[in-house]
């Protein structure tokens, strides 16, 4: 998992225990202050640092990452609040293998401040994104997709909170589904047996 901030999203894996029929080997976080780092090692997983600075570029960061990742032995790759943009060579390496949560109802209100843009646009109903990493950033094909309404008077942290609630309950049912092979992919098209 690559986290660059508090990781409650890691948590809620963490909590679903046997139920997410995956074992997180690795715990990784391009800033060493990430919150995630510690929820890692309190729960015994390896943790590792790859900070942006100390590489070149994006390619060379990119690269860092997913020796990293692959050194870990995992399979998939599963961001989580992770704030920064991989080459595409990580999509090359892990394809149809990396998955993202992202806060709104893509292609509606991409990038890192969906909650505030969706908030200055004025929209009614947000929600939250599962989807299959590709080149483009927010872009990839959609696994899955809960609303979440706009109530009058929220403001980011509000609304922020609501989401997260929707995030906790839906990337672990997800990940699971992923890990015992429920999810297959056609073009863009998912195909995925919802739990019931
Ligand atoms: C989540 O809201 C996710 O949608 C976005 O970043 C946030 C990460 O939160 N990509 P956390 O670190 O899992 O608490």
């Amino acid at each position: 998992m690559l986290v660059s901030g508090s990781g409650s999203n890691l948590q809620a894996l963490l909590d679903a225990g046997d139920d997410l029929g995956a074992e997180i080997v690795l715990v990784l976080s391009d800033k060493a202050d990430a919150y995630g780092l510690e929820r890692a090692r309190g729960a015994g997983i390896p943790a590792a640092v790859v900070r942006w600075a100390d590489h070149a570029d994006r390619a060379a960061f990119t690269t860092a990452v997913c020796d990293a990742i692959q050194g870990a032995g995992a399979e998939a790759v599963v961001l989580a609040g992770f704030m920064r943009i991989l080459s595409a060579e990580a999509v090359e390496r892990f394809p149809l293998r990396i998955l993202n949560i992202h806060p709104s109802l893509l292609p509606s209100f991409p990038g890192a401040h969906a909650v505030e843009d969706s908030l200055a646009h004025g929209a009614k109903v947000t929600g939250v994104t599962v989807h299959f990493v590709d080149e483009q950033v927010d872009h990839g094909p959609v696994i899955a997709q809960r609303p979440v309404l706009i109530e009058e008077g929220d403001d980011a942290d509000s609304l922020h909170a609501r989401i997260q609630q929707v995030e906790h309950q839906l990337y672990p049912e997800v990940v699971a589904a992923f890990a015992a092979g429920r999810i297959t992919v056609e073009g863009r098209t998912v195909h995925w047996e919802e739990p019931s």
